[in-house]
């Protein structure tokens, strides 16, 4: 999705635009542009389409000397990629950067035409611009003609405004995408994300949806679209140190995201495990003890990989506190008139805290009287907003686009919440909390030893499969969503069609699929479900698939039965998942590393979707 950065300062404002928007290339962008106030009262606009090296290969040519200005990378949504479309846009004195979508466009186009406006571009953007010129023209300044042009949008969006009239400062302003505003000394910024203002400073301000800002050298002021009322918003100190945005020596941010699994695990667990008493601290999940026995329901709400999460959520719930718990798509969630209400805890787990799906479906459930709370990586992003309570991972900045400690901490996240609720349920006793939580305590280590265990085994597995056309991930109970999570990952990053199934459904269907020249990977971790997946195993192998087994270490069965077998640790069922997961992502990195796609930024996708 589209990336915003700002900086209003006494050094020059090209460098820091671009170094933030290349902290920004995670989110996915098709083109990228950067406006700076130059001498002489002007603005100079620059934009190029693909990536940031053609941008910048302008800026070389013919730098743009000036301390305030602002950047944005675009991931076309009106209009397709062009140098047209990319922003900047300009209208008169007026220069906008946006994110999101502004949803009255056709009618806010219409209107501006009959005033005379010269629109150039097929985007939303360029119309807010025109909007803001004219109510310059109508004689109000950059704050107030930013102010009444947003009381007549409707949608989401994020935008930094400059005038060359006003050379001093930037208007900002958000609803539904977010925005931060970083504070220095002399220097205040803004970005579409944290990390794109990490190396420049840790202090931070979260913008509400329906808040603006002035930014200027000496800070932020921050007001109320509707009212103009002042609003104090806090400012946090964000303890993500620069450094751990950084490749750190591997060849991608997915590699070494997949490696930082056990120290983001160990990251999230940190003050939560309560092994003398075999219980969890659960005062960030926000319930009292009352409500823990009350909740009828839970509902857990999430898109893609957070999906994956929130599905074996699911098992935890029901096993563990006997809730029962029903899991949506968000994006299915909405416009349905979905019955939930007081009485449901709805969850909703998201890495970024910022997928709109997930956000609006969240709202939804909010405003029927239920219970939420929010499962995210991103302190302050717009869902634990809207939560009544936010119980964070501790996975530090993710910006491979294909999520991974992202998701082994919303398993922790999730398997910790079970434990708490269970405990005050009554349906989890001393001894059975006991062995889940030391399981916690231990999974780090066992998790090191898998990444580092089985990272040559896995390679040399995607190097013999790289070019197979089709894959299937199959696994039962707990391993079905690590089976659809296994599917996801490869088909994103390396573009290989892959199927994750639910084992005992393959007889159903997708066993058609099955020849010499499909692998099939079965999760079989010796679990409850194990020996119904072994006879799944048997029908995939009697179809002449190419049998690739994730098995529990010393299973001499699936040694004796499939050409090559990936081997965890035992540990107690809840925490297979956690194990699982890896030698997957890692499959799916290797097979993607060998085409040679852009690991870290697969076509089409987006970090933060911020679209519905
Ligand atoms: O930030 P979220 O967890 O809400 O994002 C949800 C999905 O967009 C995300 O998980 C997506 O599927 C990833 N690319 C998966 O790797």
């Amino acid at each position: 999705m589209c990336g915003i950065v700002g900086h209003v300062g006494s050094e020059q404002a090209a460098p820091v635009l671009i170094d933030g928007l290349r902290r920004l290339e995670y989110r996915g962008y098709d083109s990228a542009g950067v406006a700076v106030h130059v001498e002489g009262g002007d603005v100079k606009v620059v934009r190029a389409v693909g990536k940031l090296r053609n941008l910048e290969a302008q800026l070389g040519a013919a730098p743009l000397v000036g301390t305030v200005g602002i950047g944005h990378t675009r991931w076309a949504t009106h209009g397709r990629p062009s140098e047209v479309n990319a922003h900047p846009h300009v209208a008169g004195p007026i220069v906008v950067v946006h994110n999101g979508i502004i949803e009255n466009h056709l009618a806010l186009r219409a209107r501006l035409e009959e005033r005379g406006a010269k629109i150039a571009s097929d985007t939303d953007t360029e119309l807010v611009a025109h909007l803001v010129a004219f109510k310059v023209q109508e004689g109000l300044d950059l704050e107030g003609a930013v102010r009444a042009a947003l009381r007549e949008l409707h949608g989401a969006y994020a935008i930094a405004v400059l005038s060359k009239s006003e050379p001093d400062r930037i208007v900002v302003a958000k609803s539904s995408s977010p925005l931060v505003i970083g504070l220095g000394e002399g220097v205040t910024y803004c970005g579409s994300d944290v990390p794109a203002l990490l190396p420049y400073t840790r202090r931070m301000i979260f913008l509400e949806d329906g808040d603006m800002a002035v930014l200027t050298r000496a800070g932020a002021s921050v007001t109320r679209i509707e009212t103009g009322e002042r609003a104090d918003r806090a400012e946090k100190i964000i303890d993500w140190s620069a450094v751990m945005a950084e490749k750190a020596g591997f060849k991608h941010f997915m590699l070494k995201e997949i490696h930082e699994q056990p120290r983001a695990i160990e990251d999230t667990l940190r003050g939560r495990l309560d092994r003398e008493n075999a219980d969890i601290h659960g005062h960030e999940i926000g319930l009292t003890e009352a409500d823990a026995t009350s909740v009828t329901r839970v509902v857990l709400l999430a898109c893609g990989t957070s999906h994956h999460a929130a599905m074996t959520g699911r098992y935890y719930l029901e096993q563990l506190a006997k809730i029962p718990t029903t899991v949506e798509l968000a994006s299915e969630f909405r416009g349905r008139d979905p019955i939930v209400g007081p009485g449901d805890l709805v969850i909703a787990v998201s890495q970024s805290g910022e997928t709109l799906d997930t956000l609006m479906a969240a709202r939804e459930a909010k405003d029927k009287g239920a219970k939420i709370l929010a499962i995210a990586n991103v302190i302050g992003s717009a869902i634990p907003r809207l939560a009544h309570a936010a119980f964070y991972t501790h996975a530090g900045p993710e910006i491979g686009v294909a999520s991974t400690k992202c998701f082994t901490t919303q398993l922790a996240n999730l398997l910790m919440l079970a434990i708490w609720l269970g405990r005050r349920r009554g349906t989890l006793d001393a001894a059975g909390a006991r062995e889940l939580v030391e399981g916690l305590a231990k999974i780090p280590v066992q998790m090191r030893d898998v990444v580092i265990g089985t990272r040559q085994l896995v390679g040399n597995l995607a190097k013999r499969y790289r070019d197979a056309r089709d894959v299937l991930f199959l696994g039962r109970g707990l391993s079905f969503p690590i089976a659809l999570e296994g599917a996801l990952k490869l088909k994103e990053i390396s573009y290989v069609h892959a199927e994750g199934y639910a084992a005992g459904e393959m007889k159903h269907g997708p066993i058609a699929l099955i020849d010499s020249q499909v692998p099939v990977i079965v999760l079989m971790p010796k679990d409850r479900w194990y020996e119904r997946t072994f006879s799944n195993l048997q029908e995939a192998m009697a179809r002449e698939g190419q049998m690739i087994s994730v098995a529990t270490e010393g299973d001499d069965a699936a040694h004796r039965l499939t050409q090559d077998v990936v081997e965890i640790a035992s540990v107690p069922e809840p925490l297979t998942p956690f194990l699982t997961v890896l030698p997957l992502q890692l499959y799916a990195y290797y097979v993607a590393d060998f085409k040679g796609t852009d690991v870290d930024q697969p076509r089409n996708l987006a970090k933060t979707v911020t679209v519905e």
